[in-house]
């Protein structure tokens, strides 16, 4: 386990860190009094309530209530450990972990150390194999760049890499886990022969796995490391390390092989990445946002590329927040960005990236394939197609505009409710309709003492509905009228293991106003919809019976009380509701 990190050291490192130096570098601060505003990157919002403050030394959402000091906002915005978020932090003020914190390691330091290793071992076979330099050579990399992605070079016979460790069982043992060897019927191999070599750094430029090609024809033509307790394929973008050592990144190209990223940076494009041939995924888009606000994903012009882009498209849609803008590049059918590159220089690729197409234009003109705009199925077809997809896009001048570009072509009027925003990776995938027991759920998980507003005689009136969800929306209010110093969180925690709580988590996932008058004024309509909603099936059950009871009998007289009773309620309520509800 790692030594402790002594307090004293983080409370010296606290001191001398500027987090709006370190929050600025990765997002755009506004000075605002005192205090720098920015759109919080912890929840979808469009006005800013994410706050920096230089004088305290944290930041604080308005909105979400995320808050912390800078060592929090690296775990949480960059994704470390608590460890390394010290560690990053102390690399960025020259400080050095003091002795005793050093002396035990992080668990994964040793994969770290022997992928580091290994990755020395193949630069070093490159040196020795005139055959793997000729080959680079053909394709047109130098000493240069190929130092720059440290490349290299396993040997074909069986076990060169093993052997440079020695075969002690724990270093066996870590190879394994590395990815690096195999166990084989004929005992241990190495998992890469003969083979270049293309180590994946992580963001701190460490190796954690490696690609390898091999020089001639075969199968497979590139052999991948296996995901390990360091390497997850769909998280990790090739080059983004180079790019981010190339200097202040505006945009960020992404292609499909490592070749393509390492001819591209070669050819003045270091802002290049690769995907590691999958298709892009959600923590691949936020990787890139992360660190650029434009994206370009360059695709091949044939049938896979097609479908590629499509789920690069939708991935990227559901995360394209304010200030974000991504483009498609198609390129000719059979070319690559290295054989463009190769052909026609840089300034041929870069024209061609003038043609790219954005984000917006290339989802609107996939989705009206087919469509013939000039019948009523038509359009609706393709307003419901668009529905599904702006759906997932999270609030702000991007959805806003697409909605109204969808509009516009479809020539149909959007009556859909809010989004359930960046729902998509949490909930199930299909959006919730925004019923009136959903909406008082919600507003109650996300601010309980709403329940104070909530008076006897209403909870009584709930309770005769029978109004489906109501128990649950009953039960909640109880428990927070109860105990008013519950949190949130453990109202919903309250349900966990119960049936009902798949639902209310995805209520929970749903965008809801932020702030409080507006939060109280939805829980009252809320709770009147509910009152309408049930005095309306009480109102048609009255009739049924009064038409099934005929005649002038005490039965019918009570009936018909009963109903004059619930439509002067009814009108009650719906002058209550004003007009038009
Ligand atoms: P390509 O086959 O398009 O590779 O696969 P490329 O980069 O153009 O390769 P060269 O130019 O022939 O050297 C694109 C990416 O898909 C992954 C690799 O990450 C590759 O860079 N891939 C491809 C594999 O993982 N395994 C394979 O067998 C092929
Ligand atoms: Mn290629």
């Amino acid at each position: 386990m790692s030594g402790r990190i002594p307090q004293g050291f983080l409370d010296e490192l606290l001191a001398r860190v500027d987090i709006v130096e370190l929050i600025g570098q990765r997002l755009p601060l506004k000075r605002a009094g005192r205090e720098f505003k920015a759109l919080c990157p912890f929840h979808d919002e469009r006005t800013p309530s994410f706050t920096v403050s230089p004088r305290k030394q944290f930041y604080h959402c308005f909105g979400c209530g995320a808050h912390g000091d800078a060592i929090r906002f690296l775990m949480d915005y960059d994704h470390l450990s608590f460890r390394d978020a010290v560690e990053e932090l102390a690399a960025r003020l020259g400080m050095s972990l003091p002795e005793s914190a050093r002396g035990q390691e992080e668990s994964g330091a040793e994969l770290y150390r022997i992928l580091a290793r290994a990755a020395a071992f193949y630069r070093a076979q490159l040196e020795e194999s005139p055959e793997a330099r000729r080959y680079l050579e053909s394709r047109g990399v130098d000493r240069a760049l190929a130092e720059r992605f440290g490349l290299g070079y396993a040997p074909p016979s069986g076990d060169r890499l093993i052997l440079s460790f020695g075969k002690e069982t724990a270093v066996v043992e870590a190879l394994i886990a590395a990815g690096l060897a195999t166990k084989t019927v004929h005992g241990l191999r190495d998992r890469f022969r003969a083979r270049l070599m293309f180590p994946i750094l992580d963001t701190r430029g460490r190796p954690i796995a490696f690609g390898g090609r091999l020089l001639g024809p075969g199968e497979p033509k590139y052999l991948n490391s296996p995901e390990t307790a360091l390497f997850h394929k769909g998280r990790q973008l090739y080059g983004l390390w180079q790019a981010r050592q190339s200097g202040s990144l505006s945009r960020l190209i992404v292609v499909e092989g490592y070749m393509d990223a390492i001819t591209l940076h070669g050819h003045g494009f270091p802002e290049t990445v690769a995907t590691l041939g999958t298709a892009v995924t959600g923590d691949q888009v936020e990787l890139l946002f992360r660190n650029a606000s434009d994206a370009i994903y360059c695709f091949d012009g044939d049938r896979a590329g097609r479908q590629a882009a499509w789920r690069a498209a939708e991935a990227t849609l559901a995360r394209m927040r304010d200030g974000r803008q991504a483009k498609l590049l198609f390129l000719p059918e059979g070319e690559d960005p290295d054989s463009i590159v190769r052909a026609q220089g840089g300034e041929g690729f870069a024209r061609l990236l003038e043609q790219a197409v954005p984000l917006s234009e290339y989802v609107l003109q996939r989705l009206a394939e087919g469509v013939d705009f000039s019948t009523i199925e038509g359009r609706a077809r393709f307003a419901e197609r668009a529905e599904a997809l702006l759906a997932r896009v999270p609030e702000g001048a991007f959805r806003d505009l697409f909605a109204a570009e969808i509009e516009r072509r479809s020539g149909h009027r959007r009556s859909f409710p809010r989004p359930a925003a960046a729902a998509e990776d949490r909930g199930p995938r299909r959006r919730l309709a925004r019923t009136p027991i959903r909406t008082a759920i919600g507003l109650l998980l996300q601010r309980p003492s709403l329940a104070e507003d909530v008076d006897a005689e209403m909870l009584e009136e709930l309770a005769a509905s029978d109004v489906q969800g109501v128990s649950a929306l009953i039960e909640l209010i109880s428990l927070a009228r109860d105990r008013p110093s519950l949190p949130a969180r453990a109202l919903l925690a309250h349900f966990e293991g119960r049936p009902e709580h798949r639902a209310l988590l995805a209520i929970a996932s749903l965008e809801w106003p932020d702030s409080e008058d507006a939060e109280r004024k939805e829980f009252r309509d809320a709770l009147l919809q509910i009152r309408k909603q049930s005095l309306t099936k009480r109102l048609a059950l009255l009739r049924e019976r009064m038409d099934a009871v005929a005649g002038e009998t005490p039965e019918a007289d009570a009936l018909e009380e009963d109903l004059r009773k619930t439509l002067r309620a009814l009108a009650a309520l719906r002058a209550q509701l004003g007009s038009g509800s």
